[in-house]
């Protein structure tokens, strides 16, 4: 049995039908295409998949879709033409394709917040995202030099 659950999806209204239980993750990428978000632990602990919902980071691999009705999302997709996107590639701070798009998500939600934020404060923010790579220092001048 499937219930509808009507999203704002990177600016575009969707409503999907989903079992109960179907997580957002599932339904971005399995259901609407959007496999910019990955699925890495899958478990909560890597913040591969991150997302926004109105704004504020979520993990959708753990998040259930339908906790999201009415809700706007944002995925690495509606976040193509942020300046955050240039500045991960400048500062050389994605080394693989799994963790960046998480990386890059909740940078924006970040410096939406504070467009200057101190290093400790993207610490903090950043602190769910992991690399295990360890860019974490490139990532940090990343999200220091942004606008520049
Ligand atoms: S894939 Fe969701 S937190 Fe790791
Ligand atoms: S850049 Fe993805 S794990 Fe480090």
């Amino acid at each position: 049995m499937t219930e509808a659950v009507r999203l704002g999806i990177n600016g575009q209204r969707v409503d999907v039908r989903a079992p109960i239980g179907r997580t957002l993750a599932e339904v971005l990428r399995d259901d609407l295409g959007l496999t910019g978000t990955k699925v890495a632990c899958g478990e909560g602990h890597c913040g591969a998949c991150t997302v926004l919902a109105d704004g504020k980071p979520r993990l959708s691999c753990i998040s259930l879709v339908h906790q999201f009705d009415g809700a706007e999302i944002t995925t690495i997709e509606g976040l193509r033409d942020h300046p955050l996107v240039n500045a991960f590639v400048t500062a050389d701070a994605l080394q693989c394709g799994f963790c960046t798009p998480g990386q890059i998500v909740s940078a924006a939600a970040l410096v939406a917040e504070k467009p200057e934020p101190s290093r400790e404060e993207i610490r903090h923010a950043m602190a769910g995202n992991i690399c295990r790579c360890g860019a974490y220092p490139k990532i940090e001048e990343a999200i220091t030099r942004w606008r520049d």
